[in-house]
């Protein structure tokens, strides 16, 4: 497969998905799955790659995404086979983590953040004593398939577990499934971090049940709070932010979340952290919560926000930035005189300088000036960045002290 400038350069920098619009030629046939040759115009290596498409549907055009992935960009192949290679970068990554002491607060972790990890496509969690993977490329899927049991021992897990329900997988026409492919048969466990605790629910969570993204951020609000602040944690989901402010010692926590069912986890994990009685949840959509609660005129010492990503594609850049813009708006409202902001964007979309300007500017057309607490904070050290490859750096998390002009 000869693909063109645009692409080399990408792939030269860390990029490692080849997308249907750079492919200039391709020789043979293949089918997905299949280990394909990268190259340049001149033949020069760029790696080995997994097809994502046969030959037939790039070449007809009815492939318009990624039609490869490159697992190989050393060029170990064929002196090594696609499983050795993935395998023994799974055991890399998971040692590299280790080494890095990126669980020194908590028992989870990403071992594996597909591109950022030279493993193109494939998601692995790993929970206290569970890991849970997801991909959108059937070749990964079938190695990890296969060497499901080995992939306990790499990862110290009791439980190997697939959750592959993405509506990525539905377009792709790849099988949803959820279950216990090696290991002990369950699908939840406990975690901890910054001595909190949670359930993570890997079959009916989202994602792949935790956000582990927001551990050092959380851990910075339980830090932050002080006895007897009043805080809101917009967009709560199983309580995170919520249950950290509580053990931080708020005297009264309020979670804003749309869905019941996560609502009933999230007073569950107030359970199990002794903070029940600190807690409440209110259920339904933040933007319309957030209104009821500024008409009262509730006033809290501390306010987070961590929306779903409001942009998820290029296209609905200008739509996103809106709804940023309004929820912040609206939520700043409701941020005590000297009180602390926390506001965050998972929208891979939006630039870091983007979001801190819509922020900016919704606290300007309130009055308010903000003060940022350090500089703009994002994703753990399990979540690796590539220099070179933007796809890999998408959380925001903006600390700010807000004060009337
Ligand atoms: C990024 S997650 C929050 C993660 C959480 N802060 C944590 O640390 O675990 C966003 C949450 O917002 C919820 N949500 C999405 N749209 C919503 C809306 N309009 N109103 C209230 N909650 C919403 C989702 O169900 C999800 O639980």
């Amino acid at each position: 497969m000869v693909v063109d400038r645009r692409a080399r350069e990408a792939i030269r920098s860390g990029a490692l998905s080849v997308f249907a619009p750079a492919v200039r030629r391709i020789r043979g046939r293949f089918r997905p799955g299949d280990v394909v040759r990268v190259e340049t115009g001149s033949g020069e290596l760029l790696g080995h790659a997994f097809a994502q498409a046969s030959d037939r549907d790039i070449r007809s055009g009815r492939s318009p995404g990624i039609v490869a992935r490159i697992f190989d960009p050393r060029g170990e192949y064929p002196d090594r086979s696609p499983d050795e290679i993935v395998l023994e970068r799974i055991r890399e990554r998971y040692r590299e983590r280790k080494r890095w002491r990126v669980d020194r607060h908590r028992n989870h972790m990403r071992v594996v953040f597909s591109e950022a990890d030279a493993l193109p496509g494939l998601i692995i969690d790993k929970f206290n004593d569970l890991a849970v993977f997801q991909t959108t490329c059937p070749a990964m899927e079938r190695i990890v398939l296969r060497h499901a049991e080995e992939l306990l021992e790499i990862l110290d897990v009791e439980t190997l577990y697939e959750k592959n329900d993405s509506r990525k997988r539905r377009q792709l026409g790849m099988e949803v499934r959820k279950r216990t492919v090696a290991g002990e048969d369950r699908s939840s466990t406990i975690v901890e971090e910054y001595g909190v605790r949670f359930h993570v629910d890997v079959e009916r969570g989202q994602k792949t049940g935790f956000y582990i993204d927001q551990v050092e951020n959380r851990g910075e609000v339980q830090r932050l709070v002080r006895e007897g602040d009043r805080v809101l944690d917009v967009f709560s989901y199983v309580g995170g932010f919520a249950i950290h402010a509580a053990v931080g010692g708020a005297e009264e926590v309020v979670g804003i979340e749309k869905f019941d069912r996560i609502v009933e986890a999230a007073y569950e994990n107030a359970t199990l952290n002794e903070v029940r009685d600190r807690v409440k949840f209110l259920i339904g959509d933040a933007f319309a919560l957030l209104e009821r609660l500024e008409r009262r005129g509730e006033r809290f010492d501390v306010v987070i926000l961590d929306p779903p990503a409001f942009v998820t594609s290029r296209e609905h850049l200008e739509r996103g930035k809106r709804a940023y813009f309004d929820v912040n708006y609206k939520a700043l409202g409701l941020v005590r005189d000297g009180g602390l902001f926390v506001t965050c964007s998972c929208s891979h979309f939006l630039e870091p300088d983007d979001f801190v300007r819509i922020v900016s500017e919704a606290a300007r057309r309130r009055g308010l000036r903000l003060r940022m607490l350090g500089p703009l904070r994002g994703q753990p050290p399990c979540h690796p960045i590539v220099p070179g490859n933007p796809d890999t750096q998408y959380l925001k998390a903006m600390f700010c002290t807000v004060e009337r002009t």
